[in-house]
């Protein structure tokens, strides 16, 4: 049975929210691989490709993380991937019922693949990738959300003319 786990999402960008995810994650999993979902019907503002860098960038020299991306049913991936375990963080009780909602349907899908929560740590409670670029869109400062390494790239995305 393999160790290792699936941490999917859209990441877009990585926040500290994942980063503590991931560093946990490789705490209990022998390798984490993180599955950048390429969603048509959302419009990400980083491509696959810079959310991959960023991701990256926060742990260059962990071997027992990989950082993929993939199309359609993230339960097909995981399959594809030999993967037994999707793992998820759960912030405050407004991501219950849509993560509740995921893991049921995912498990109908196949239960032979389980999903795990970790619970965010209570300082990255309210850190959401979404509000982070809508702070950083107006110049608001996100420090204490991302890495400094996506901070930058926040301000150069929203200082290119676009
Ligand atoms: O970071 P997000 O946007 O909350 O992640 C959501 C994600 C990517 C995990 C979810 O949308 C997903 O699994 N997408 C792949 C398509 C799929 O399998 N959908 C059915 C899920 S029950």
């Amino acid at each position: 049975m393999s160790r290792a786990a699936i941490y999917p999402g859209s990441f877009d960008p990585l926040t500290y929210g994942h980063v503590s995810i991931i560093e946990r994650g490789l705490r209990v999993f022998e390798k984490i691989i993180v599955g950048i979902a390429i969603n048509v019907r959302k419009d990400p503002l980083f491509t696959v490709k810079e959310r991959t860098d960023l991701i990256r960038q926060s742990f260059p020299d962990e071997s027992r993380l990989e950082v993929d991306s993939f199309q359609g049913l993230l339960i097909d991936y995981a399959q594809l991937r030999g993967c037994q375990v999707i793992l998820r963080g759960l912030r405050a009780v407004s991501d219950f019922e849509y993560e509740l909602q995921m893991a049921n349907m995912n498990r109908k899908l196949d239960d032979t693949i389980e999903t795990v929560f970790m619970m965010t740590e209570e300082s990255h409670f309210y850190v959401s990738s979404g509000l982070v670029k809508e702070v950083a869109r107006f110049g608001g400062a996100v420090s204490d959300q991302v890495p400094d390494h996506v901070e930058e790239a926040l301000a150069n995305k929203f200082s290119d003319p676009q």
